[in-house]
């Protein structure tokens, strides 16, 4: 079964074709891995898909609905969700304040006006379970600023599971983290993968290969290899171009 699925899509920038002809599909309940060398078209993809970026060709399909040429907002409605890396926080709010703002901005027609008493109590009650749902249950009176690397990026994950995504972006979740912070994003997605697919951009194989159901490899913009982990480390072609030997060990 396929719950997202990109056809021949294709992003032209001048002469250079960053999406060339790309066709990915991600199951319910999947991790799908996309990696590649810098420069492989990883994240035009991502927004290609988010629709920060039009296709110049292709299509794009959630769960039966045809979002190529939805804007970014209508896509997050339909059940497309993505991490910003951090550049979408408020830094000087506290935590609570900054997920409770994500839950109203997907809120649509049940629109609360913030200040109205109990439209308040829901709004913190629903920013209380993010936070706890990504490990920041203690954290939510911090200034999101003051909060380590690795627990900015877990409310930033928290941030896009306000609008309760049918398929999660994640590009680059774990850049920047020391060994722990790691290992606490790839525990934090094992969980997030029972209710929802996640398309994961990473750079760490350690955490790739331990999470990820397919991989895909992109090389200037093309989709060189899609399988499991395994048919992924032992591909000729994905070493010879991108793993390196040692890098699979
Ligand atoms: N807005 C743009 N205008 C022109 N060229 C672009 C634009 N964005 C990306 N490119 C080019 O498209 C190609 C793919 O870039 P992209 O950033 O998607 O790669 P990536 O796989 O995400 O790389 P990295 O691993 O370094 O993040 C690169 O050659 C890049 O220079
Ligand atoms: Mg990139």
């Amino acid at each position: 079964m396929t719950l997202f699925s990109t056809r021949g899509l294709v992003k032209q920038f001048g002469r250079l074709r960053a999406t060339d002809e790309v066709s990915i599909e991600v199951a319910p309940n999947e991790v799908h891995a996309l990696i590649g060398p810098n420069g492989a078209g990883k994240s035009t993809l991502v927004n290609l898909i988010s629709g920060m970026l039009p296709a110049d060709g292709g299509s794009i399909v959630l769960d039966g609905v045809d979002l190529t040429r939805m804007p970014p907002h209508k896509r997050v409605r339909a059940g497309l969700s993505r991490c910003f890396q951090v550049t979408n926080l408020f830094k000087g709010a506290s935590v609570r304040s900054n997920l409770m703002l994500a839950v109203q901005s997907h809120r649509g027609s049940s629109f609360v006006p913030l200040g109205r008493r109990d439209g308040e109590a829901e709004l913190a009650e629903r920013a209380a379970a993010l936070a706890a749902r990504v490990g920041l249950g203690g954290e939510l009176d911090r200034i999101a600023g003051s909060l380590p690397h690795g627990a900015q990026r877990q409310l930033d994950v928290a941030l896009a599971l306000a609008a309760d995504p049918k398929l999660l972006l994640l590009d680059e979740p774990m850049a920047g983290m020391g060994p722990d912070e790691s290992a606490r994003m790839v525990e934090l997605i094992q969980q997030l993968r029972r209710d929802m697919a996640i398309l994961l951009i990473e750079h760490d194989m350690d955490a790739v290969f331990r999470l990820a159901d397919r991989v895909s490899v992109l090389v200037y913009g093309k989709v060189l290899a899609s399988g499991t982990a395994e048919q992924i480390k032992s591909h000729p072609e994905v070493q010879a171009v991108y793993l390196g030997s040692e890098a699979v060990a």
